[in-house]
């Protein structure tokens, strides 16, 4: 491996935890319309998926036909004022641990730190956790398509003229890893999910040592 310039992380599910929320907001939409409670077996679904996605993978398992985009849409945007309203008190103590001392690490060694999510709030979470200052990069994933695809990780790698070699990135979900590894980049698995695919696998950001970081910075 060569030396890494730049490390791309996911939001929910690495930085901090928002899975709950996000699936509360959908629960709560699917009462309100149409009288379902979605099994919590669909919330993996869910993760790392754009919200139109999300919500058309949570339609589909629901038996729910509505192919109307406009009515699609207008829903998906009510499940975003729910979810707003759930994280609207995150604050810097939402921050998983780990996370903070990997950043203080990557910015002392000038490694480039740029943020991958499908999240269009993530620049709204970044600076109510107060990690702007950290990022370099923030990834616009509109008009991107939804992981796995790799578009919303290459965009950070082009946005540095960097090659994907040079680079490593931190997912929780299987489509956030499948992305990295369709654009080539080595993938950091976090969280209880299997991530079969990821290069390294860690339960929790805050059991990947700093040593072991070194070494994988340094393309050791
Ligand atoms: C991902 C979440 O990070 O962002 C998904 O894992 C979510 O569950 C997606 O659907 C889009 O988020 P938002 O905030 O734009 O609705
Ligand atoms: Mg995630």
């Amino acid at each position: 491996m060569k030396k890494i310039k730049l490390a791309i992380f996911d939001l929910d599910g690495v930085i901090t935890s928002t899975t709950e929320e996000h699936f509360k907001a959908w629960t709560l939409l699917f009462i309100k319309h149409f009288g379902i409670r979605l099994d919590q077996n669909l919330e993996v679904y869910t993760k790392g998926v754009s919200r139109i996605e999300s919500f058309k993978v949570l339609l589909k398992h629901s038996r729910v036909d509505l192919d109307d985009m406009k009515l699609i849409e207008c829903l998906a945007n009510e499940k975003n004022v729910i979810y707003k309203d759930l994280i609207s008190e995150f604050d810097e103590t939402k921050i998983c641990p780990g996370v903070l001392d990997i950043l203080n690490y990557l910015k002392q060694n000038n490694v480039k730190i740029a943020l991958g999510s499908a999240s269009k709030n993530a620049p709204y979470l970044i600076r109510n956790l107060k990690l702007e200052d950290y990022f370099d990069y923030i990834v616009d994933p509109t008009h991107k398509r939804s992981k796995p695809s790799p578009d919303i990780f290459l965009d950070a790698v082009y946005h540095f003229g960097y090659n994907p070699e040079e680079v490593i990135a931190f997912e929780d979900a299987e489509a956030g890893i499948k992305a990295i590894k369709n654009a080539n980049i080595f993938a950091i698995g976090v969280g209880d999910e299997d991530l079969k695919d990821a290069d390294i696998k860690l339960r929790s950001l805050k059991n990947l040592e700093i040593p072991i970081l070194e070494s994988i910075i340094r393309g050791n």
